[in-house]
């Protein structure tokens, strides 16, 4: 490995001797028995980090590849590792959760408190008639009851899915069908940046759609006591619910193949996905990336930022902290209210050790830091950090440098970790005692992660060539289906381009050089990821044409965005002749607030533009590529000799 030629972070001497994983030699030493012995490697470490009920003989299972088997013949339960386990082990009085509400409120909750919680919602469940198999579906924000509820369902072996409390009644209820959930979980609001939001009421207007017929109670959380509509012999409150139930609750022992959850996620065609997880390959790389990527230790105090709505949320604030016996932040708020320090403070009070958030709200909060002092790390005393994470989306060298330098005082390494909802876990990324660190890079793939760019035939490319990132063989923590749809996981994850063999991540990737190190370049479908939110272009497609009153056509492309990563642009052929001036400035924001109410909020497009129609080619084919050009404000240098109406091309310049 050149030195000299890229700009390297080597972990700090101490960092490096007190970590799991120190030196590269001992990561080097991780990967060459992974190598040398496959499912030794992962046995090993599913027997070390999980406790079972029942011991497995077999590891992997490839009979019916690329339905893999990991585990097979164990038995376990997801809540009895995070809780119990800790309990038995002398942890009951450690603080398990700190609460922090957007006001600012503090609720601390130990493993035996959290334990005594979810067996109580647990009992509850199995007294509306919940068993394991069923499907849970949970509407709710951050919070320790949305934990708590997830560890419930995975203490009785019912599926949770959990439906990010920004999505719209409409996406709440296709992903209520396709479950076919018995149950949903939710509160009665939710409280983000001084606002109170709906939620109940949402749940509401979703099943109130048609297609839920499976729900049979729905039951509340109360958040703020506001008024909302209670349907009789439906609707319950949580509080009601677990009154008087058993403290205690025996785990429901899983296979290890039980599917833990499902959760919705965008790809390039079609309704959003069902991600189907398993119980102990999944769970056995939550905890073993906490380990070693976060290098979470006794008294460290870990602070994921994400939502529990997404699989950052899942697997780093549900799963992995709690598997550990480690102690965390759970966040209701966002990071700019009251204002734009949020994060900092909190990271200050709280004494934070390890911090995990997205690029895009280190961007943010660069733009805000350098418009205010006040909100300026350097207000904040940050000096507990030693790790810093980021997660969701490529993070650019000056953000990096900013994050490294003014959030972690130039001494905290920081671990941009490359996953995906269907990996479970992390994939590849720095391992922070071992690994040297370059800004946008996230270097090296986990130990046991057979990680490499191929070309469209599959074959591997040299490193120093861009090509398609690919996963060779399976891993304990990966998808095991899409629910439902087990055609559509083949096709989308072990296409016959690869023969099937290889795991088609979605994204494109090069390898540096002279070191190897991976850096992801993008997706290479039509999935946008904005704000490290993923969507579907498709998706926003056909929630544009669903205001059939307006919209004739549309198509959607991605663009840069300094801030959110990427933004959504949408091209829209009206109904009725091009509107100019405030008339299209008034349409697109009813376009906007149509694709708010069709899928939530984030889909949003940032810029819409209006056409008489869309660039075609002969055989009707949108121009996407031409579309981008003009999305990102290019001259356009694409032949447009075959467009039938070159004057869209400056309607379409216009952007409302
Ligand atoms: C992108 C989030 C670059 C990538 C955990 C992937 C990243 C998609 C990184 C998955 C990273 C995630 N660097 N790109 N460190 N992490 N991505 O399913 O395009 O919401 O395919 O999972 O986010 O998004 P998902």
């Amino acid at each position: 490995m050149s030195e000299a030629d890229i700009k390297l972070y080597n972990p700090s001497a101490a960092a490096q001797a007190a970590a799991h994983v120190s030196g590269m030699a001992a990561y080097q030493a991780l990967v060459d028995e992974a190598e040398r012995d496959y499912e030794g490697y992962w046995a090993r470490l599913a027997r070390e980090m999980l406790a079972w009920k029942t011991p497995f003989t077999k590891v992997l299972n490839s009979d019916n590849s690329p339905f893999f088997k990991w585990f097979e013949d164990g038995t376990l339960n997801a809540s009895y590792n995070c809780l119990d386990r800790n309990v038995e082990r002398g942890l009951g009085d450690k603080t398990a959760i700190i609460f922090e509400a957007d006001g600012g409120e503090v609720t601390k909750v130990t493993y035996s408190e959290l334990l005594t919680k979810t067996s109580q919602i647990a009992n509850g469940l199995k007294s509306l008639g919940i068993v394991k198999g069923d499907r849970v579906v949970i509407y709710i924000s951050m919070s320790i009851d949305g934990v708590a509820a997830m560890q419930a369902c995975a203490r009785i072996g019912a599926t949770h899915s959990v439906v990010f409390g920004g999505f719209s009644a409409q996406s709440l209820r296709d992903r209520i069908e396709d479950t076919g959930a018995k149950a949903v979980i939710t509160a009665d609001f939710q409280v983000r940046g001084g606002k109170q939001l709906a939620l109940k009421s949402i749940v509401d207007e979703a099943i109130a759609l048609g297609g839920c017929e499976s729900i049979r109670n729905v039951v509340v959380v109360k958040r703020t006591g506001a008024p909302i509509n209670m349907t009789a012999g439906r609707d319950l409150w949580m509080d009601e619910l677990t009154a008087g139930q058993s403290t205690t609750c025996e785990p429901t022992w899983v296979e290890a193949e039980h599917p833990l959850f499902l959760l919705y996620t965008s790809g390039s065609t079609g309704k959003p996905k069902g991600v189907q997880h398993s119980t102990g390959g999944y769970l056995l790389h939550a905890a073993l990336t906490t380990k070693w990527t976060f290098d979470l230790k006794a008294d460290d105090v870990f602070w994921c930022t994400a939502d529990i709505g997404w699989v950052t949320g899942h697997t780093y604030i549900t799963y992995g902290p709690l598997a550990l016996g480690g102690t965390e932040i759970v966040f209701e708020g966002v990071p700019t209210y009251p204002d734009a320090g949020r994060f900092w403070k909190m990271i200050q009070d709280h004494k934070v050790s390890i911090f995990y958030t997205a690029p895009t709200a280190i961007r943010s909060l660069i733009k805000a830091a350098e418009a205010n002092d006040a909100v300026h790390p350097k207000s904040y005393d940050l000096s507990s950090l030693r790790l810093l994470g980021s997660v969701g989306e490529p993070i650019n060298p000056a953000a990096w440098e900013w994050y490294h330098l003014h959030v972690g005082g130039g001494r905290c390494p920081i671990v941009d970790t490359f996953w995906q909802t269907e990996t479970g876990g992390h994939m590849i990324t720095p391992l922070p005692g071992a690994t040297p660190l370059v800004p946008g890079s996230c270097t090296l793939p986990f130990p046991g992660i057979q990680a490499t760019v191929v070309d469209e035939t599959g074959k591997e490319v040299p490193w120093g060539q861009g090509g398609i990132l690919v996963v060779k063989k399976p891993w304990p923590s990966m998808i095991r289906n899409i629910w439902g749809d087990p055609e559509r996981f083949k096709k989308s994850y072990y296409p016959e381009d690869f023969k099937g063999q290889l795991y088609l991540a979605g994204d494109g990737a090069i390898r540096d050089a002279k070191n190897g190190y991976f850096t992801i370049t993008g997706r290479i479908d039509d999935v946008l990821n904005v704000s490290g939110h993923r969507m579907g272009t498709m998706e926003i497609e056909s929630a544009l044409v669903s205001c059939t009153e307006l919209v004739a056509e549309a198509a959607v492309v991605g663009r840069p965005d300094d801030t959110t990563g990427e933004a959504i642009c949408a091209f829209v052929v009206l109904k009725r002749p091009l509107p100019v001036g405030d008339e299209a400035k008034a349409i697109a924001k009813q376009l906007r607030d149509h694709v708010g109410k069709e899928i939530g909020p984030i889909a949003k497009p940032k810029d819409i533009r209006f056409g008489e129609n869309l660039p075609k080619t002969r055989s009707g084919k949108i121009m996407r590529r031409l579309l981008r050009s003009i999305a990102k404000g290019e001259t356009i240098t694409q032949d447009t000799s075959t467009l039938e109406n070159p004057a869209i091309l400056g309607q379409l310049g216009q952007n409302y």
